[in-house]
């Protein structure tokens, strides 16, 4: 018989605690998560594909050194008055949509870099009983209709555990959590195992993980009991593949956009290029830029 049980994600987890050594000097006194992509940081694009997918409760995991995070969340009164008293009406339209409610952010401490898996465990509390999302505000998905909105509408269909999904090279496996599928129909796979950044001949397929998860609350408890992985970390593809391991549901989403790896700086680069180009305010200059580059 169908399953009619109402599933909806109204929270989501962003693991905001990381380093960012691959972006220093800058991430010495900017988190890498206020990085810009034109003039929007990354975690702006973040909580714009929350918001889409209807989640009203954001739980930013943080740690030392990210106060320029919690302060962009702020309201800005005097740049406001300011932007009024001179008519940018489109700037202060602009600003205005980065406003969130009171109470909607959580900011949870991770007191130590213990991995993927332990920042979003310590988000537990907050959680409870519910299923939540997590975002990796690093992988920025351009696409007509925003990943977790695509996630959020299969999940109300399928509950289970769902990750985002695509294909990599087969030298990039070792990059990503990667997932052992045992079938698939549409979208979906169904997925048995997952391992975290195995060697290209250990990798049980091409499918990686992407900074894409909803998540049941079975995996807060699999997260407490689990011992350090890949890279000495609490790994929360461990968890997952716990779950499917033991009979729990677990998907691939093979979403529909273009991912771009905001933590590399190949990535940022190329996401800068592309979202500026999309920019009618900047693709003649930039077009006409990179033609002179190439022909020089
Ligand atoms: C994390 C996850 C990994 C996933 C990746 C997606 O790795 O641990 O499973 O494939 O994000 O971007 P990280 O890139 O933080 O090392």
């Amino acid at each position: 018989m169908r399953d009619i049980v109402k599933r909806k994600v109204t929270k989501a987890i962003f693991p905001v605690a990381g380093l960012g050594t691959r972006f220093l000097p800058a991430t010495k006194s900017i988190p890498k998560e206020i990085m810009t992509l034109v003039d929007r940081p990354l975690i702006q694009y973040a909580i714009d594909e929350a918001r889409a997918a209807g989640i009203k409760e954001f739980i930013f995991v943080t740690a030392k050194g990210k106060s320029a995070l919690e302060d962009y969340f702020d309201s800005a009164p005097e740049l406001e008055k300011t932007l009024r008293k001179k008519g940018k009406t489109d700037l202060l339209r602009e600003l205005r949509a980065t406003d969130m409610d009171s109470g909607a952010i959580a900011y949870i401490r991770q007191r130590e870099a213990l991995g993927l898996g332990h920042a979003v465990w310590c988000a537990r509390r907050l959680i409870s009983n519910e299923p939540f999302a997590v975002i990796l505000p690093d992988d920025v998905i351009a696409a007509e209709k925003p990943c977790l909105q695509q996630m959020v509408e299969q999940y109300a269909e399928t509950g289970g555990n769902m990750v985002a999904a695509t294909k990599v090279a087969p030298e990039e496996v070792s990059a990503y959590g990667i997932l052992s599928v045992t079938g698939s129909k549409d979208k979906l796979l169904t997925v048995d195992d997952m391992a975290e950044k195995p060697s290209v001949e250990d990798a049980p397929s091409r499918h990686a993980a992407i900074g894409r998860y909803i998540l049941e609350p079975a995996i807060m408890n699999r997260l407490k009991d689990l011992k350090q992985g890949s890279g000495d970390e609490v790994q929360l593809t461990d968890a997952i593949a716990q779950e499917a391991r033991n009979g729990g549901k677990v998907y691939g989403y093979c979403f529909e956009g273009q991912r771009y790896d905001c933590g590399s700086k190949a990535g940022y680069l190329k996401a800068t290029v592309a979202f500026a180009l999309a920019r009618d305010d900047l693709k003649d200059e930039l077009t006409d830029f990179l033609k002179q580059l190439r022909f020089s």
